[in-house]
């Protein structure tokens, strides 16, 4: 039987399950294929399971209290040993355009602090090469334009030529992230060299954080119209 866009995502998300161990604590992703994770968890913790989590938005900290999962931060537990995320691309290397939903900023802080990041998708997720999904890169408001100059310049100096766009909400406000900063997707195209853009990014003092996750994820599970399958990354 051929599975919908959403079961091929639960179906990644169940997957991951798997790799939750007793006693684990767990970065949790944001997105509708980290929500399933969340769901399924909360499942097994009524089943018995004690693991306990930290959100990366405020969204998944509503979905796991819903769901009865356990919950710390990463003030009280700075080390962890999982996240379970999803992603807007995820290249052969497993490096990840992140920040579709505007939470890149806690999902990058929460995935390096974990030991291991498993990241889940359906298989539409999976390109060739970054850059068709545009790069969000949450921004500090003050100096908008003057930060905007500064990332399309240093998008043109790795190759990556493109133009920044202040992410809006449906009524034309500026996208708020949970952190109170605003999002910028940078439209690029292909990005040849992930690593030097996200040299040339973290470089510019109005941004906060990009979307680009390099060497953060070991396992991807991709789930597609026919069954799911697990891509290691080489160097883990
Ligand atoms: C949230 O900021 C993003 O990084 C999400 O992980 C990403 O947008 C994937 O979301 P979906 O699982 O809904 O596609």
């Amino acid at each position: 039987m051929v599975m919908s866009a959403d079961a091929q995502k639960r179906a990644a998300a169940a997957r991951a399950i798997e790799y939750v161990r007793p006693g684990m604590r767990l970065g949790l992703g944001t997105g509708s294929t980290a929500r399933h994770f969340v769901e399924l968890l909360g499942e097994c913790v009524s089943a018995g399971l004690n693991v306990v989590g930290v959100p990366t938005s405020d969204a998944t900290k509503a979905d796991a209290t819903r769901c009865g999962v356990p919950l710390t931060t990463l003030d009280e537990t700075p080390e962890l040993d999982l996240t379970v995320d999803g992603a807007d691309e995820i290249g052969p290397d497993l490096s990840l355009i992140k920040g579709g939903g505007g939470a890149l900023l806690r999902e990058k802080i929460v995935a390096a602090a974990s030991k291991r990041m498993v990241v889940i998708a359906d298989e539409t997720k999976w390109v060739p090469a970054l850059g068709h999904f545009p790069l969000p890169i949450e921004v500090i408001p003050f100096g908008l334009a003057a930060t905007i100059r500064a990332i399309e310049a240093a998008c043109a100096s790795v190759k990556a030529p493109g133009s920044a766009v202040l992410r809006q909400t449906k009524d034309g406000h500026p996208f708020v992230t949970d952190g109170g900063h605003w999002i910028l997707d940078a439209k690029l195209g292909r990005i040849g060299d992930p690593k030097a853009l996200a040299a040339r990014l973290v470089a510019i003092p109005g941004v906060v954080e990009h979307g680009l996750f390099i060497g953060l994820a070991q396992v991807a599970i991709l789930a597609g119209p026919g069954g799911v399958r697990v891509v290691e990354r080489p160097s883990s």
